[in-house]
């Protein structure tokens, strides 16, 4: 490989683990592919945990389990566009993923979750028709502490209610929707 593609390969890694240290989430998407001794066969396994993880798969977080298990970015695009229970980076321009797990759920998280599809009139996993806001569920986002929990455009976000909720999404809820 020529060196000034070798550079760029290493920004890029670089760039992705600047992004991944701030986030529990990798953390425990981590362990995850330990428990599992970084083993390319479970290569579909792990990518079911980052998407309860996070709602959905992201470049970087595609490119995070890559470099973790020391895979081709390819065979890992590859894997996550085949199967149809990935799904990749949603439309919106704004993403807000709802915590569905258990100390989310007892906490309220389905009513948060309402109240937004109600205002956005969208369902989870769907994305308004002027592609300002995707909606998406997760499946314990390692927050529970703090439950219940949603991710606003990648910031994970303490204790909301159906108020704080649609405080947050209401700039990108247009009228018309
Ligand atoms: S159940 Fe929501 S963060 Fe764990």
């Amino acid at each position: 490989m020529l060196p000034t593609l070798l550079h760029e390969k290493q920004r890029e890694a670089d760039r992705v683990m600047q992004h991944a240290s701030g986030d529990k989430r990798f953390k425990i998407l981590e362990a995850h592919m330990k428990k599992h001794q970084f083993k390319h066969d479970a290569l579909i396994e792990i990518l079911h945990k980052a998407q309860e993880l996070f709602g959905y798969l992201d470049d970087d977080l595609l490119l995070f389990v890559a470099y973790k298990l020391k895979l081709p970015a390819s065979r890992v695009y590859g894997v996550a566009t085949f199967y149809h229970f990935f799904t990749l980076k949603p439309q919106g321009k704004h993403t807000c993923v709802v915590c569905l797990g258990t100390a989310c759920y007892v906490k309220g998280s389905a009513k948060v979750l309402a109240a937004v599809e109600a205002r956005a009139k969208i369902k989870a996993g769907e994305t308004t028709p002027d592609n300002q806001l995707s909606l998406l569920t997760a499946r314990c986002i390692g927050a529970c502490g703090i439950a219940p929990a949603v991710v606003y455009d990648g910031t994970v976000t303490p204790r909301q209610t159906p108020e704080t909720a649609l405080e947050h999404v209401k700039g990108w809820i247009s009228h018309g929707n």
